[in-house]
Protein backbone atom coordinates (compact mmCIF):
# COMPACT_ATOMS: atom_id res chain seq x y z
CA UNK A 1 0.00 0.00 0.00
CA UNK A 2 1.08 3.41 -0.24
CA UNK A 3 2.30 5.34 3.18
CA UNK A 4 1.41 9.26 3.66
CA UNK A 5 4.20 10.46 1.37
CA UNK A 6 2.80 8.47 -1.39
CA UNK A 7 5.56 5.84 -0.98
CA UNK A 8 4.97 2.13 -2.41
CA UNK A 9 5.19 -0.25 1.57
CA UNK A 10 5.87 -3.19 0.30
CA UNK A 11 8.80 -4.63 2.84
CA UNK A 12 8.91 -5.67 6.15
CA UNK A 13 12.15 -5.86 7.94
CA UNK A 14 11.43 -8.02 11.06
CA UNK A 15 13.77 -8.85 13.96
CA UNK A 16 13.43 -11.99 15.62
CA UNK A 17 16.10 -11.63 18.47
CA UNK A 18 18.23 -8.59 20.21
CA UNK A 19 21.18 -11.51 20.79
CA UNK A 20 23.81 -12.10 18.80
CA UNK A 21 27.00 -14.18 19.24
CA UNK A 22 29.04 -11.98 18.37
CA UNK A 23 29.87 -8.01 19.75
CA UNK A 24 30.84 -5.62 17.01
CA UNK A 25 31.95 -2.40 18.53
CA UNK A 26 29.75 -0.10 16.65
CA UNK A 27 26.55 -2.01 17.55
CA UNK A 28 26.71 -4.21 20.95
CA UNK A 29 28.08 -3.20 24.19
CA UNK A 30 30.96 -5.55 25.50
CA UNK A 31 28.16 -7.18 28.11
CA UNK A 32 26.50 -8.08 25.22
CA UNK A 33 22.13 -7.42 26.15
CA UNK A 34 20.16 -8.58 28.77
CA UNK A 35 18.45 -11.91 27.57
CA UNK A 36 14.56 -10.81 27.62
CA UNK A 37 12.51 -12.88 29.41
CA UNK A 38 10.80 -15.27 27.01
CA UNK A 39 7.70 -14.32 26.77
CA UNK A 40 8.58 -10.53 25.55
CA UNK A 41 9.80 -11.72 22.62
CA UNK A 42 7.21 -12.86 19.49
CA UNK A 43 6.80 -16.13 19.80
CA UNK A 44 7.08 -18.29 15.89
CA UNK A 45 3.41 -18.06 15.88
CA UNK A 46 2.86 -14.59 16.60
CA UNK A 47 5.65 -13.82 14.30
CA UNK A 48 3.59 -15.55 11.48
CA UNK A 49 0.65 -13.64 12.03
CA UNK A 50 1.97 -10.80 11.73
CA UNK A 51 4.00 -11.82 8.49
CA UNK A 52 0.26 -12.75 7.44
CA UNK A 53 -1.20 -9.35 8.26
CA UNK A 54 1.42 -7.46 6.32
CA UNK A 55 1.54 -9.57 2.97
CA UNK A 56 -2.62 -8.89 3.51
CA UNK A 57 -1.39 -5.01 3.68
CA UNK A 58 0.75 -5.23 0.67
CA UNK A 59 4.19 -6.46 1.75
CA UNK A 60 5.81 -8.96 -0.99
CA UNK A 61 9.31 -9.40 0.41
CA UNK A 62 10.24 -10.03 4.33
CA UNK A 63 13.73 -9.65 5.38
CA UNK A 64 14.53 -11.95 8.42
CA UNK A 65 17.03 -9.46 11.03
CA UNK A 66 18.28 -9.62 14.27
CA UNK A 67 20.66 -9.21 16.26
CA UNK A 68 21.98 -12.57 15.04
CA UNK A 69 18.64 -13.91 13.64
CA UNK A 70 20.38 -17.43 13.34
CA UNK A 71 20.55 -17.68 17.11
CA UNK A 72 16.64 -17.53 17.53
CA UNK A 73 15.53 -20.85 18.47
CA UNK A 74 12.88 -22.16 16.16
CA UNK A 75 14.66 -19.99 13.44
CA UNK A 76 14.34 -22.58 10.80
CA UNK A 77 10.18 -23.43 11.12
CA UNK A 78 9.37 -19.65 11.16
CA UNK A 79 11.12 -19.93 8.19
CA UNK A 80 8.84 -22.29 6.89
CA UNK A 81 5.79 -20.96 7.74
CA UNK A 82 6.79 -17.92 6.64
CA UNK A 83 7.07 -19.66 3.08
CA UNK A 84 3.87 -20.90 3.14
CA UNK A 85 2.44 -16.96 3.38
CA UNK A 86 0.67 -16.81 -0.73
CA UNK A 87 1.31 -13.48 -1.70
CA UNK A 88 4.94 -13.64 -0.16
CA UNK A 89 7.39 -12.86 -3.27
CA UNK A 90 10.94 -12.75 -1.34
CA UNK A 91 11.54 -14.52 2.00
CA UNK A 92 15.88 -13.03 2.42
CA UNK A 93 17.83 -12.77 5.63
CA UNK A 94 20.61 -10.91 7.06
CA UNK A 95 23.15 -12.86 9.03
CA UNK A 96 26.75 -12.75 10.24
CA UNK A 97 27.32 -15.48 8.94
CA UNK A 98 29.04 -17.46 11.53
CA UNK A 99 26.46 -20.15 11.98
CA UNK A 100 26.07 -20.89 8.35
CA UNK A 101 28.09 -23.80 8.38
CA UNK A 102 25.51 -25.64 10.06
CA UNK A 103 22.08 -23.44 8.46
CA UNK A 104 22.74 -23.23 5.18
CA UNK A 105 21.59 -25.98 3.52
CA UNK A 106 18.65 -26.22 5.97
CA UNK A 107 17.92 -22.67 5.57
CA UNK A 108 17.54 -22.82 1.79
CA UNK A 109 15.65 -26.16 2.32
CA UNK A 110 13.36 -23.86 4.84
CA UNK A 111 12.88 -21.94 1.80
CA UNK A 112 14.91 -18.42 2.23
CA UNK A 113 15.31 -17.28 -1.14
CA UNK A 114 18.14 -14.94 -0.30
CA UNK A 115 20.70 -14.28 2.25
CA UNK A 116 23.38 -10.99 2.75
CA UNK A 117 26.30 -11.55 5.10
CA UNK A 118 27.90 -9.14 7.07
CA UNK A 119 31.43 -8.80 6.44
CA UNK A 120 33.38 -5.72 7.73
CA UNK A 121 37.15 -6.65 7.62
CA UNK A 122 38.96 -9.38 5.37
CA UNK A 123 41.63 -9.33 8.02
CA UNK A 124 41.34 -12.24 10.86
CA UNK A 125 43.28 -9.75 13.43
CA UNK A 126 40.60 -6.93 12.71
CA UNK A 127 37.75 -9.09 12.75
CA UNK A 128 38.23 -10.68 15.89
CA UNK A 129 39.13 -7.20 17.54
CA UNK A 130 35.59 -5.55 15.95
CA UNK A 131 33.41 -8.34 16.68
CA UNK A 132 35.13 -9.26 20.19
CA UNK A 133 33.76 -12.75 19.33
CA UNK A 134 33.84 -13.87 16.32
CA UNK A 135 36.85 -15.44 14.20
CA UNK A 136 36.91 -14.83 10.24
CA UNK A 137 37.36 -18.21 9.34
CA UNK A 138 33.94 -19.02 10.43
CA UNK A 139 32.29 -16.46 8.27
CA UNK A 140 34.49 -17.86 5.16
CA UNK A 141 33.20 -21.60 5.92
CA UNK A 142 29.84 -19.89 5.90
CA UNK A 143 30.51 -17.87 2.80
CA UNK A 144 31.43 -21.22 1.39
CA UNK A 145 28.28 -23.50 2.56
CA UNK A 146 25.70 -20.46 1.27
CA UNK A 147 27.09 -21.41 -2.41
CA UNK A 148 27.36 -25.08 -1.75
CA UNK A 149 23.69 -24.93 -0.22
CA UNK A 150 22.89 -22.76 -3.88
CA UNK A 151 22.27 -19.37 -2.54
CA UNK A 152 23.13 -17.02 -5.86
CA UNK A 153 23.91 -13.92 -5.82
CA UNK A 154 24.87 -13.42 -2.29
CA UNK A 155 25.21 -9.75 -1.21
CA UNK A 156 28.54 -8.87 1.50
CA UNK A 157 27.46 -6.22 3.95
CA UNK A 158 30.42 -3.77 4.93
CA UNK A 159 29.77 -0.98 6.96
CA UNK A 160 32.49 1.75 6.08
CA UNK A 161 34.58 3.00 9.08
CA UNK A 162 37.58 5.25 8.90
CA UNK A 163 40.59 4.26 10.19
CA UNK A 164 39.54 0.92 11.05
CA UNK A 165 38.59 -0.80 7.21
CA UNK A 166 38.60 1.92 4.68
CA UNK A 167 42.60 0.55 3.91
CA UNK A 168 40.53 -2.57 2.31
CA UNK A 169 38.10 -1.11 0.23
CA UNK A 170 40.57 -2.24 -2.66
CA UNK A 171 40.84 -5.67 -1.47
CA UNK A 172 36.94 -5.89 -1.19
CA UNK A 173 36.27 -5.05 -5.01
CA UNK A 174 38.85 -7.69 -6.10
CA UNK A 175 36.15 -10.41 -4.50
CA UNK A 176 33.95 -9.19 -7.02
CA UNK A 177 36.35 -9.67 -9.49
CA UNK A 178 36.82 -13.08 -8.28
CA UNK A 179 32.87 -13.66 -7.30
CA UNK A 180 29.60 -13.73 -8.47
CA UNK A 181 28.64 -11.34 -5.70
CA UNK A 182 27.64 -8.09 -4.45
CA UNK A 183 30.15 -5.81 -2.00
CA UNK A 184 27.98 -3.67 -0.53
CA UNK A 185 29.62 -0.69 1.58
CA UNK A 186 27.58 1.03 3.98
CA UNK A 187 27.93 4.20 5.66
CA UNK A 188 27.97 3.67 9.73
CA UNK A 189 24.67 5.65 11.41
CA UNK A 190 25.35 7.33 14.40
CA UNK A 191 23.19 5.06 16.77
CA UNK A 192 24.13 3.23 19.90
CA UNK A 193 27.77 2.89 21.04
CA UNK A 194 29.06 4.70 18.02
CA UNK A 195 27.12 7.46 18.03
CA UNK A 196 30.09 9.15 20.56
CA UNK A 197 32.62 8.40 17.89
CA UNK A 198 35.08 11.11 16.37
CA UNK A 199 33.71 12.47 12.96
CA UNK A 200 36.56 10.63 11.37
CA UNK A 201 34.71 7.34 11.54
CA UNK A 202 31.96 8.09 9.46
CA UNK A 203 33.65 7.84 6.02
CA UNK A 204 31.43 8.59 3.17
CA UNK A 205 30.41 5.82 0.60
CA UNK A 206 31.90 7.92 -2.18
CA UNK A 207 34.99 8.32 -1.23
CA UNK A 208 34.65 4.61 -2.87
CA UNK A 209 34.33 6.18 -6.55
CA UNK A 210 36.79 8.46 -5.93
CA UNK A 211 39.72 5.99 -5.36
CA UNK A 212 38.29 3.93 -8.04
CA UNK A 213 37.70 5.00 -11.57
CA UNK A 214 36.81 2.21 -13.07
CA UNK A 215 34.14 1.61 -11.47
CA UNK A 216 31.04 1.71 -13.88
CA UNK A 217 27.51 2.47 -12.59
CA UNK A 218 25.10 -0.08 -13.70
CA UNK A 219 21.62 1.40 -11.91
CA UNK A 220 20.33 1.37 -8.55
CA UNK A 221 18.24 -1.00 -6.67
CA UNK A 222 16.54 -0.25 -3.53
CA UNK A 223 18.54 1.83 -1.54
CA UNK A 224 21.93 1.06 -3.17
CA UNK A 225 23.61 2.28 -6.28
CA UNK A 226 25.04 0.18 -8.01
CA UNK A 227 28.43 -0.41 -9.74
CA UNK A 228 30.48 -2.45 -11.86
CA UNK A 229 34.49 -3.12 -12.26
CA UNK A 230 34.99 -3.79 -16.05
CA UNK A 231 34.38 -7.62 -16.88
CA UNK A 232 33.81 -8.49 -13.02
CA UNK A 233 31.11 -11.30 -12.48
CA UNK A 234 30.39 -9.74 -9.36
CA UNK A 235 28.83 -6.05 -8.28
CA UNK A 236 29.67 -3.02 -6.08
CA UNK A 237 26.49 -1.05 -4.16
CA UNK A 238 26.82 1.92 -2.58
CA UNK A 239 24.46 2.38 0.47
CA UNK A 240 24.53 5.98 1.53
CA UNK A 241 21.74 6.73 4.23
CA UNK A 242 24.44 9.89 5.74
CA UNK A 243 25.76 11.87 2.52
CA UNK A 244 22.78 10.93 0.12
CA UNK A 245 19.80 9.88 2.16
CA UNK A 246 17.07 7.80 0.31
CA UNK A 247 14.01 7.92 2.24
CA UNK A 248 12.59 8.74 -0.92
CA UNK A 249 13.18 5.86 -2.35
CA UNK A 250 11.74 3.55 1.02
CA UNK A 251 9.69 1.01 0.59
CA UNK A 252 10.15 -0.54 4.37
CA UNK A 253 8.86 -1.13 7.19
CA UNK A 254 9.85 -2.85 10.11
CA UNK A 255 9.12 -4.98 13.59
CA UNK A 256 11.26 -5.58 16.32
CA UNK A 257 12.01 -8.77 18.29
CA UNK A 258 9.38 -6.92 20.76
CA UNK A 259 6.14 -6.48 18.79
CA UNK A 260 6.68 -3.18 17.66
CA UNK A 261 6.24 -2.04 14.13
CA UNK A 262 8.23 1.42 13.02
CA UNK A 263 7.88 2.95 9.87
CA UNK A 264 11.53 4.34 9.90
CA UNK A 265 14.64 2.81 11.70
CA UNK A 266 15.46 6.34 12.96
CA UNK A 267 12.29 7.67 15.04
CA UNK A 268 10.82 7.39 18.44
CA UNK A 269 6.95 6.20 16.97
CA UNK A 270 6.49 2.73 17.44
CA UNK A 271 3.10 0.57 17.28
CA UNK A 272 2.78 -2.23 19.87
CA UNK A 273 1.41 -5.14 17.46
CA UNK A 274 0.61 -7.57 20.53
CA UNK A 275 -2.39 -8.95 21.36
CA UNK A 276 -3.90 -7.65 17.80
CA UNK A 277 -5.68 -10.11 15.60
CA UNK A 278 -7.29 -10.23 12.42
CA UNK A 279 -8.98 -6.65 11.22
CA UNK A 280 -7.11 -4.68 14.18
CA UNK A 281 -3.55 -6.15 13.87
CA UNK A 282 -4.44 -5.41 10.39
CA UNK A 283 -5.87 -1.49 11.00
CA UNK A 284 -2.32 -1.12 12.90
CA UNK A 285 -0.23 -2.18 10.23
CA UNK A 286 -1.69 0.11 7.97
CA UNK A 287 -1.85 2.67 10.24
CA UNK A 288 2.06 2.44 11.00
CA UNK A 289 2.27 2.61 6.96
CA UNK A 290 0.71 5.39 6.69
CA UNK A 291 2.48 7.42 9.66
CA UNK A 292 5.71 6.31 8.37
CA UNK A 293 8.12 9.71 8.63
CA UNK A 294 8.96 11.36 5.73
CA UNK A 295 12.72 11.17 6.22
CA UNK A 296 15.44 10.83 9.26
CA UNK A 297 17.57 13.48 10.07
CA UNK A 298 20.86 12.10 10.93
CA UNK A 299 22.47 14.84 8.65
CA UNK A 300 21.30 17.02 11.64
CA UNK A 301 21.48 14.71 14.74
CA UNK A 302 22.60 11.15 15.85
CA UNK A 303 19.16 8.77 15.41
CA UNK A 304 16.25 9.53 17.45
CA UNK A 305 15.54 5.64 18.27
CA UNK A 306 16.61 5.38 21.78
CA UNK A 307 17.43 1.41 20.47
CA UNK A 308 20.56 0.10 19.48
CA UNK A 309 21.13 -1.87 15.70
CA UNK A 310 21.03 -5.13 17.66
CA UNK A 311 17.06 -3.87 18.88
CA UNK A 312 15.63 -3.03 15.81
CA UNK A 313 17.93 -5.04 13.09
CA UNK A 314 19.87 -2.90 10.36
N1 LIG B 1 25.50 1.84 10.87
C1 LIG B 1 25.42 1.11 9.72
N2 LIG B 1 25.21 -0.22 9.69
C2 LIG B 1 25.08 -0.85 10.87
N3 LIG B 1 24.87 -2.14 11.15
C3 LIG B 1 24.79 -2.28 12.50
N4 LIG B 1 24.96 -1.08 13.10
C4 LIG B 1 25.15 -0.17 12.10
C5 LIG B 1 25.36 1.24 12.07
N5 LIG B 1 25.44 1.97 13.19
C6 LIG B 1 24.80 -3.19 10.13
C7 LIG B 1 25.55 -4.46 10.46
C8 LIG B 1 24.93 -5.43 9.51
C9 LIG B 1 23.53 -4.94 9.38
C10 LIG B 1 22.57 -5.84 10.06
O1 LIG B 1 23.49 -3.65 9.97
O2 LIG B 1 26.89 -4.41 10.23
O3 LIG B 1 25.56 -5.44 8.26
FE1 LIG C 1 13.22 5.07 5.25
FE2 LIG C 1 13.68 5.84 7.65
FE3 LIG C 1 15.45 4.45 6.24
FE4 LIG C 1 14.87 6.99 5.64
S1 LIG C 1 15.84 6.21 7.41
S2 LIG C 1 15.21 5.34 4.28
S3 LIG C 1 12.66 7.02 6.11
S4 LIG C 1 13.53 3.75 7.02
Amino acid sequence: MLDGCGRTIDYLRLSVTDLCNYRCRYCMPEEGVCKRAHQDILSVEEIEEISRAAVACGVKKIRLTGGEPLVRRGILELCRRLRAISGLEELCLTTNGSLLPELARPLREAGVDRLNISLDTLRPGRFAQMTRLGQLSQVWQGIQAAENAGFQHLKLDTVLIGGFNDDETDDFLVLTQEHPWEVRFIELMPMGPCASWDKSCFVSADSILQRNSALQQIGSSGVARRYRLPGAPGTVGLISPMSHDFCGECRRIRVTADGKLKGCLHSREEIDLRGLHGWRLENAIRQGILQKPQRHHLAERPSDTPRNMNQIGG
